[in-house]
């Protein structure tokens, strides 16, 4: 059911961890299961993505695509990145079964919300790239509070 390319990376993470002082970095939930997927961008001054990390409380697939997709940016400047879409990630997985499709949504997510941090931070506008919708790293805190 699943191509050797996710089984792969679901055994074998790429760039699993944390960046400390990352650039940016975007944490999303997945509405559909609840999980969770965060993504940590290094990007130097010439807007090059030079190191992508991620840490998910996902399941596998989601943890397949997570790492597929941060080989996919690392190198490329932050428009680049933009063109990593979730179809991308599948495709260079040879696909995923329908049912596992939303489970990819929470890397490109994760990547844009990070991307969006950085855009913020430094004052700058990427082109294509829409604030978070699923943003959810603010709220852990006050959601704690609240109860
Ligand atoms: Fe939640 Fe796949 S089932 S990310």
């Amino acid at each position: 059911m699943y191509s050797e390319k996710v089984m792969d990376h679901f055994q074998n993470p790429r760039n699993v961890g944390e960046i400390e002082n990352a650039s940016g970095v975007g944490t999303v939930g997945n509405a559909k299961c609840g999980d969770i997927m965060r993504i940590y961008l290094d990007i130097d001054e010439n807007q090059i993505i030079r190191d992508v990390k991620f840490k998910t409380f996902g399941c596998g697939a989601a943890v397949a695509t997570s790492s597929m997709a941060t080989e996919l940016v690392k190198g490329k400047t932050v428009q680049e990145a933009m063109e990593v879409t979730n179809k991308a990630v599948m495709d260079a997985l040879d696909g995923l079964p329908p049912v596992k499709v939303h489970c990819s949504l929470l890397a490109e997510e994760a990547i844009h919300a990070a991307l969006w941090d950085y855009a913020e931070k430094n004052g700058i506008k990427i082109e294509g790239l829409k604030p978070p919708k699923a943003d959810i790293h603010d709220g852990e805190e006050d959601a704690a509070e609240e109860y």
